[in-house]
């Protein structure tokens, strides 16, 4: 990616405001210096990394939730819109009503700037040995994200879990609900 998606990423990060307050806790990264000073960048995936990107390969032919059939404004994702696909083994589990998803569970949700943009960005929440593995990718998979430096990768994201863990009675998904 060249630099006019990154710009456009640290415009949508600043233009977060008020309703992602709610969900910060307090002490977490929004409190701390404010939107303006986070800088976005790219970064070559972790080893630890790569099962949870080759997990993700050929996901948007995937199927989407219920909630989630059509891009819609995100409530959590810094006011963008967001499209989720889910894999099988998520879908057997929406189907049965079980929790928590076993290992093998991968949901990967893209990031657009508006509801028919190309997206800019993917998350990935990857089941791997019972804990969630979270990564925020570039679309084609290659790259990872990174925020003030820091890669968005790995099962302790600061940032990703901040939210996620919000609900744990939901194994962590914010989209469907399970039971
Ligand atoms: C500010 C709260 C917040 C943060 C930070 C956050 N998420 Fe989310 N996430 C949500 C919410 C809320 C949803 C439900 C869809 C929506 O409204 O965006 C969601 C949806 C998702 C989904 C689709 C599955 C689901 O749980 O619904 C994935 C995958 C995901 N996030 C990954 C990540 C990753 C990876 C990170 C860290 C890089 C991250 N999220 C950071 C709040 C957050």
């Amino acid at each position: 990616m060249k630099s006019i998606p990154l710009y456009v990423s640290l415009v949508a990060l600043a233009a977060c405001g008020g309703g992602k307050a709610k969900t910060e806790k307090p002490g977490g990264m929004m409190d701390k210096g404010g939107m303006m000073d986070m800088k976005m960048g790219m970064a070559d995936p972790a080893a630890d990394t790569a099962p949870a990107l080759a997990a993700a390969q050929g996901y948007a032919s995937w199927a989407k939730f219920p909630e989630n059939q059509q891009p819609k404004k995100s409530e959590g994702h810094m006011g963008m819109f967001v499209l989720a696909f889910h894999n099988k083994v998520v879908g057997d589990a929406i189907t049965a009503k079980t929790l928590p998803l076993p290992d093998g569970a991968v949901i990967v949700k893209e990031e657009m700037m508006s509801a028919d943009a190309k997206p800019m960005s993917v998350t990935i929440m990857s089941k791997q040995a019972g804990a969630w593995y979270y990564v925020k990718a570039s679309p084609d998979l290659m790259k990872v994200m990174t925020m003030n430096g820091m890669a968005l990768e790995g099962t302790s994201v600061g940032m990703c879990k901040d939210c996620h863990d919000q609900g744990s009675d939901n194994d962590f998904v914010m989209t469907h609900k399970f039971k």
